[in-house]
């Protein structure tokens, strides 16, 4: 096993480049399952979860090719409707292969994701989707199976705006008969981003981007090269560590106007943020303030830079109220912060956290991928040496870090166990 070791660490110096969006990808590459012809992926990241869908698009007949950023995928004849259990149950996000699935092949047969660290992740909202499009859905021993000869459009409101369900029912759409409308779709750039490579492949996606998307279905769809957005989170991450060590650090490869909650919160915090062509700088040699923080869904506040936002106000001058509006079990970092030295009170929903002037080095698990991000965050300013076990959690959703933060001068090593 892998653990990280972090020391103390100087003022963050330099420039990073953000890899392409992880939520992205993956709702992407199981859009390439609807196509004929070969699509050509770009700003692919080098990440565990890339890894399990490029093996359960295989398992399902398409053909593939991973090659630096870029993995090419043919899916003109695949062979199976069903998903294996071994990879759903690795990667929650393989559930998006039933919106394709049930489109291109009219049946599928998928392992019921179980929760994870942070919820219950339940989806009731995709399988209503499925069934308003016409799908027979049934559930049998932690299997769902749908079914149907032809998708027809419907009109869907979506009783969450939910970023999984909006775009695995997009993707059933499509290649449906007729309009389809999806109210309160959720609006997160990852949403937009599918629809543009939908568009391009031949489908007629509007809307996207706002709560409303409408999809006039066509017959077939066509492979295409595309290259994925930037990824926020990623983006995010960064930013807070260069504001927490007091550095100067520009992030090369940004969408700025995807950043924009994160971006005002850190400002709120007296942090600087110049923003320019197409990346930004982060510098803070000024005290940090606390500010309070509320998840909602985009445009509002990320739920996946709460964690790493928890360790900027662990250290802040002043007390704060961390809100978590997403998902029901997401302050599993809260404990190893604590055993930093970081005081924080749970109460309900929200967080209480009193900024404490530091923290202190010690043995700390990751719990799950964002929680796993704000320990090394903590780990470049506390004292003495912090060490991270279980951090194949954070190589799910960051390409690299380990090397990208010690180019910005960070004591940072990964050690095998
Ligand atoms: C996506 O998860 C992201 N994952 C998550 O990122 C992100 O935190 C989340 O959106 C919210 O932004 C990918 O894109 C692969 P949701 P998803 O459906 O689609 C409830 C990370 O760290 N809900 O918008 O699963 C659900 O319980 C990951 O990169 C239902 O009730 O999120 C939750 O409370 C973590 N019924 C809320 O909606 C449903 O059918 C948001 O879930 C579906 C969801």
């Amino acid at each position: 096993m892998a653990r990280l070791l972090i020391d103390q660490s100087p003022s963050l110096q330099g420039t990073v480049r953000i890899s392409g969006s992880k939520n992205s990808v993956l709702p992407i590459l199981a859009a390439s399952l609807l196509a004929e012809g070969k699509s050509c992926i770009e700003e692919i990241p080098k990440l565990q979860d890339v890894w399990i869908m490029q093996e359960l698009l295989e398992s399902l007949g398409a053909t593939t090719h991973w090659e630096q950023n870029m993995i090419t995928v043919r899916s003109d004849e695949l062979t199976q409707y069903e998903a294996p259990y071994e990879l759903v149950r690795q990667m929650r996000a393989s559930f998006l292969v039933m919106g394709p699935l049930l489109a291109r092949l009219g049946r599928t047969r998928i392992p019921l994701p179980g929760g994870c660290a942070i919820g219950s992740r339940p989806v009731d909202l995709h399988l209503k989707g499925f069934s308003a499009l016409g799908a027979e859905v049934t559930q049998e021993r932690g299997y769902v199976q749908a079914k149907a000869d032809q998708l027809k459009g419907a009109r869907i409101y979506l009783d969450f705006p939910s970023v999984g369900a909006t775009e695995n029912i997009m993707m059933a759409a499509v290649l449906a008969e007729g309009q389809t409308t999806i109210e309160n779709a959720a609006v997160e750039p990852e949403v937009v981003d599918l629809a543009n490579y939908l568009n391009a492949m031949g489908a007629l996606v509007r809307g996207a981007g706002t709560d409303t998307i409408k999809i006039t279905g066509v017959s077939t769809l066509t492979g295409t090269n595309y290259s994925v957005i930037p990824d926020r989170i990623e983006a995010g991450t960064f930013m807070v560590a260069a504001a927490m060590t007091h550095g100067d650090v520009y992030l090369e490869n940004v969408v700025s106007s995807h950043l924009k909650p994160i971006i005002a919160k850190l400002r709120e915090s007296n942090i600087q943020v110049i923003e320019t062509e197409n990346g930004l700088r982060v510098c803070s040699k000024e005290p940090i303030y606390a500010a309070d923080i509320k998840t909602l869904p985009y445009p509002g506040f990320p739920t996946d830079m709460q964690a790493p936002l928890m360790s900027l106000m662990s250290i802040a001058q002043g007390t704060c109220v961390i809100t978590e509006t997403i998902f029901e079990n997401r302050f599993m970092h809260v404990g190893e912060l604590k055993r930093m030295g970081a005081d924080i009170k749970i109460e309900g929903r929200s967080a209480v956290i009193n900024g404490v002037p530091s923290l202190t080095g010690t043995q700390v698990r990751a719990t799950d991928l964002r929680a796993g991000a704000a320990l090394i965050l903590c780990g470049l300013i506390a004292e003495g040496t912090t060490e991270i076990q279980d951090m194949y959690h954070i190589e799910r959703g960051y390409e690299d870090i380990e090397m990208k933060l010690r180019n910005l001068g960070a004591s940072i090593q990964k050690i095998e166990i």
